[in-house]
């Protein structure tokens, strides 16, 4: 993932790349789970930091957040179901570019808030 040179965003999205790489596809639904509950822990401290902070654009991005853990919650389903070729797919070629997507878009505008508070 991109670094925002922001530790308090960087070191979940650097924890999010170890999942990714070493994430076990022999226990699939095992990992998927664990990427998901990362996901929501990284989720939940920025909702944080925005929220102390008073930061503007926090409704769309909890928006966001919310779509893309929902995302992930309809392929875990489908896998547990026993349904696992979209999921795997979706692991392999799908989550790791939303997320990447959503570090540029979204939490890039969030790391810029949170610099212009630390120099303030
Ligand atoms: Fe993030
Ligand atoms: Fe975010």
């Amino acid at each position: 993932m991109l670094s925002l040179n922001c530790p308090e965003l960087d070191a979940y999205h650097l924890q999010c790349d170890e999942l990714l790489s070493s994430f076990d596809y022999t226990h699939f639904t095992e990992s998927f789970s664990a990427l998901i509950h990362h996901t929501k822990e990284h989720f939940a401290n920025e909702e944080r930091l925005m929220k102390e902070l008073h930061f503007q654009g926090y409704m769309e991005h909890f928006e966001e957040h919310q779509k893309i853990l929902g995302e992930m919650s309809q392929f875990l389903a489908m896998a547990m179901q026993g349904n696992t070729l979209f999921a795997k797919n979706y692991i392999k070629n799908g989550v790791g570019d939303r997320l990447d997507l959503h570090i540029r878009n979204i939490d890039s505008q969030l790391a810029m808030f949170l610099k212009s508070k630390s120099e303030m």
